[in-house]
């Protein structure tokens, strides 16, 4: 069974009175162990897909299945419960909370799911795959942009997701750190995690398994001779 099965997904927006179309009608599926990268200009609809994907936005049309489940079909707090659980989002923009630490922060999905285990251990081991294990007790007003994103890389972690999604996550890394995150994602494919990343350029994108074009919300599988 995939782990995304995403069909004819759109998102209609409205703008000086034109609709237009920011996705439109995206297909894509994901295996376990698959990393997929998502390479589009700035606009082309990678966030409002992400966003879609992880139930966070609404669709105007069409499904998406995280690990068998139609997510549009779950109510508010179950749709919650799933992204808590089975998904890893590492947003665009900034989305740690400001006075909570580091540790805090990356421990705060394990608080919501209750889980029991080590979790003191989990948040180390991860905190020092992304190189920021001394920031544990920093909060991220103290943090570079970059230091903040890879604390938002193991949050996303954090509850061993099925499926990981990360919108541009090496966008504002240089070009070591880029290589730790990455190398972190394909760590997790490599146990069977289905990872979605997006970047701009191609760089990041050879890491994947399978490159997906967006272009205008269109979705398009790069084919192997254009690799
Ligand atoms: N709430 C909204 N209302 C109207 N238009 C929107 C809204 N959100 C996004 N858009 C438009 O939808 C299109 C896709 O936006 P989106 O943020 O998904 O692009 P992106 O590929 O993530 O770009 P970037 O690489 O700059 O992050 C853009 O043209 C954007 O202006
Ligand atoms: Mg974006």
């Amino acid at each position: 069974m995939s782990v995304l099965d995403v069909r004819g997904l759109c998102k209609e927006y409205v703008r000086g009175g034109v609709p237009f179309r920011a996705v439109d009608s995206a297909n894509l599926r994901v295996e376990p162990g698959e990393m997929v990268g998502i390479v589009g200009r700035s606009g082309s609809g990678k966030t409002t897909f992400f966003n879609m994907v992880a139930g966070l936005l609404t669709p105007s049309a069409g499904s998406v299945s995280v690990a068998g489940t139609d997510i549009l079909a779950l109510s508010d707090a179950e749709r919650s419960e799933l992204r808590n659980r089975r998904i890893g989002y590492v947003p665009q923009g900034q989305s740690l909370l400001a006075n909570l630490t580091v540790l805090d922060n990356v421990r705060l999905p394990h608080y919501f799911a209750a889980r029991d285990d080590n979790v003191a251990g989990r948040v180390f081991y991860l905190l020092g795959e992304l190189g920021i294990a001394h920031l544990a007790e920093t909060c991220p007003p103290q943090l570079s942009g970059g230091e903040m994103r890879r604390a938002a890389i193991a949050r996303a972690m954090m509850n061993r997701p099925e499926l990981l999604l990360a919108d541009e996550p090496t966008g504002d890394l240089d070009a070591g750190n880029a290589r730790a995150a990455m190398d972190a994602f394909a760590a997790l494919a490599a146990s069977g995690v289905a990872v979605v990343f997006s970047a701009h350029g191609d760089d990041a994108a050879r890491r994947a398994d399978r490159v997906v074009e967006m272009e205008r919300g269109a979705m398009r599988e790069r084919t192997f001779s254009e690799a």
